[in-house]
């Protein structure tokens, strides 16, 4: 009889329940209660600088190993990764996306992120403790509450793999071997800065861009240089690589570093190798296009006359080329004016015309871009 009168007394939402279930309610109820209370009081520190508990470190790291475990069986097949154009694209942007961080052979990670909470760790040898999927989950992903950042654009999986490939090669490398990889041969350690930053990359007066997945700028029209990185800074046009970099510059450092790069002659690089067969199918669609499936001459808008702000294709690298179009293709950049007007012909063209397209241009003597 007191049985069910105290039965009769409880709320509706748990009357009727086993009373193990609500045991179980009313302790969640207790535990959230004491949470907020507690949380409401301050006394839990937030502060960086006094570390976690050894039993909150472990606890973090389990989860953290987990997920990444977990999460990253979802991940697509990596493609060959011990492809040099890959690494050394990794590697020049890792000197400035990552290093400041993580530090790299012979240079420390910079003062403020060593007093961040976790620290980021050493990644030298990360590639001995995590997989390929692995890897590309924690770059293309970040991790959160750590400060590991995710990847800027998160439609280029191919920029983070070469991030992976070239995580790959950093236990193989010393502090000299590092700086050659990310930097090129002999940085001039008192150049401008900001050309400095582009040219480890790009090259510059005397050197071409040391991976074939980087463009070429030697000699493109000043407008379109600066109208594609305000595409970068404004995130109209998407790469995890260019846009961070975009971003930092002043619309006048914008405006000189596309200056410097027009006035650039041509650089030497060693010839293409593409097949007879392939430069000439792609001289064609250059020249005449491809009435039939709509395609126009390339060459109206890419040749030497063409306008300034459309780029310039004779000599550049044929990997970013075909690269660039595939992007192009799958309708990347949609929002942007200047992709909006390559988009339609790219989705007309086939692998390969792709393929003998960049191939033919790749070859072509670059005629200098005169206003
Ligand atoms: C703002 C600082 C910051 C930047 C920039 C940064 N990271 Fe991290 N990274 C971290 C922190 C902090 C962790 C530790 C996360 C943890 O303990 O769970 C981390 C963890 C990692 C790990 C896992 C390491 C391991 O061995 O467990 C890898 C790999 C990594 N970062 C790669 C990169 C790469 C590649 C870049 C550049 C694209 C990068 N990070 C940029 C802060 C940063
Ligand atoms: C870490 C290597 C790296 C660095 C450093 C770098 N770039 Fe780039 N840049 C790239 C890559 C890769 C692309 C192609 C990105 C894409 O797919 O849109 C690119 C694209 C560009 C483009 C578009 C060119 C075209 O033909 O469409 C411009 C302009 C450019 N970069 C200018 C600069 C300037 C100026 C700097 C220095 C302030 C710089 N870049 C630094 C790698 C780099
Ligand atoms: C109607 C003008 C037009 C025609 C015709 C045209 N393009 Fe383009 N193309 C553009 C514009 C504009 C861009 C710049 C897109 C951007 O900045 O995002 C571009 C970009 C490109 C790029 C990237 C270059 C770089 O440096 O980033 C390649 C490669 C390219 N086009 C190849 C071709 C090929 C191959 C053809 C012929 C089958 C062709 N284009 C026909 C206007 C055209």
């Amino acid at each position: 009889m007191s049985a069910r009168s105290s039965r009769d007394r409880l709320t509706p939402p748990l009357r009727g329940l086993p009373p193990f279930v609500r045991h179980f309610v009313v302790a969640a109820a207790g535990v959230a209660i004491g949470g907020f209370l507690f949380a409401w009081s301050g006394l839990f520190n937030v502060a960086a600088s006094r570390g976690h508990f050894a039993a909150v470190e472990l606890a973090l790291s389990f989860i953290m190993r987990n997920s990444v475990e977990t999460h990253a069986l979802a991940v697509p097949a990596p493609p060959p990764l011990d492809n040099p154009d890959l690494t050394i694209l990794g590697a020049g942007y890792f000197q400035r996306g990552c290093a400041p961080c993580h530090g790299a052979p012979g240079q420390q990670p910079n003062a403020a992120s060593r007093a961040m909470l976790p620290t980021p760790p050493d990644v030298t040898d990360t590639s001995t403790r995590w997989s390929d999927r692995e890897l590309f989950f924690i770059v293309k992903h970040g991790i959160k509450y750590t400060g590991m950042p995710a990847w800027t654009s998160q439609d280029r999986d191919d920029e983070v793999w070469a991030l992976v490939a070239f995580l790959k090669q950093l236990p193989d490398l010393d502090a000299r071997r590092y700086e050659t990889l990310a930097l090129g041969a002999d940085p001039d350690p008192l150049r401008d800065t900001i050309i400095a930053g582009c040219a480890a990359c790009h090259g510059d007066a005397d050197r071409a861009p040391r991976s074939r997945l980087v463009p070429v700028l030697h000699g493109q029209p000043a407008a379109f240089l600066q109208s594609a990185l305000q595409a970068y800074a404004n995130g109209i046009r998407h790469s995890g690589i260019m846009q961070p970099i975009a971003t930092d510059l002043s619309d006048r450092a914008i405006a000189s570093v596309a200056a410097y790069y027009a006035r650039l002659a041509p650089p030497s690089r060693p010839a293409p190798s593409a097949s007879v067969e392939s430069a000439e199918r792609g001289r064609r669609l250059v020249a005449e296009g491809r009435p039939a499936d709509a395609i126009p001459p390339c060459a109206s808008c890419h040749g030497g006359n063409a306008l300034e702000t459309f780029p310039r294709l004779a000599g550049q690298n044929a990997a970013y080329m075909a690269a660039r179009l595939r992007l192009l293709k799958n309708g990347i950049d949609a929002n942007s004016d200047a992709a909006a007007v390559m988009t339609p012909i790219a989705r007309a063209l086939s692998d390969r015309d792709i393929e003998d397209a960049s191939a033919y241009y790749s070859a072509l003597a670059p005629a200098r871009w005169r206003p």
